[in-house]
């Protein structure tokens, strides 16, 4: 069974290229002239995909490479993570109508772009070569993990989604993730909380 479903999910290292690519889908969509309402949803979105994100990169991922290469990258990762999360704390802090959310929110999408492409240009590579016999396998407890998550955060989730939708009923990025994961986890309740399936469109 194990082995089954370790074939089914992504290796954690796609695992984790998915998300960043969701994440910076995201952070695209949000422009200065963007409206304030739809502003909060795609930074709500971005915050809680960014939470969930490290949570299984620092549970899962990041110990079993700590385990065989502890390099520099590795020491600064977590502090890394700890300033996305004081740049979320400082967001959730402003309202969108205020220019300082704009700058918190350019602030917090600079953070993650260096951070992800150090992940991308040197982490997930040494990943690749060290970890090759275990990457299914990470993958596998990273997705299950994911959902625990993802449904614990359910509530909070379909609002921020249902704001950042675009003009035209889609949800892209990381809400399109995070709901799709939520949808997943809730099959029965999900209609009453999170966009029909139909608007949901993945990229
Ligand atoms: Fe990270
Ligand atoms: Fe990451």
């Amino acid at each position: 069974m194990n082995e089954l479903i370790s074939r089914m999910t992504p290796s954690v290292t796609n695992m984790i290229r998915m998300d960043h690519t969701h994440v910076l889908t995201t952070f695209h969509q949000y422009h200065v002239d963007t409206a304030p309402r739809v502003k909060k949803g795609l930074a709500d979105t971005v915050c809680v995909a960014l939470e969930i994100h490290s949570q299984l990169e620092e549970e899962i991922f990041y110990p079993a490479m700590r385990a065989i290469a502890d390099s520099d990258f590795m020491q600064k990762s977590v502090p890394e993570h700890d300033q996305v999360r004081r740049l979320i704390t400082q967001l959730r802090s402003l309202r969108p109508e205020e220019a300082a959310f704009d700058e918190a929110f350019f602030q917090l999408m600079n953070a993650v772009m260096h951070h992800v492409a150090d992940e991308e240009t040197l982490l997930l590579p040494t990943a690749e070569r060290v970890l090759a016999d275990r990457l299914g396998e990470l993958g596998a407890e990273m997705a299950k993990r994911r959902l625990q998550l993802t449904a614990a955060r359910g509530g909070e989730l379909a609002g921020s989604v249902a704001r950042s939708m675009t003009a035209g009923g889609m949800v892209l990025g990381a809400g399109a993730l995070l709901a799709a994961g939520y949808l997943f986890s809730h099959p029965r309740g999900a209609g009453r909380h999170t966009p029909r399936p139909d608007t949901v469109e993945s990229h």
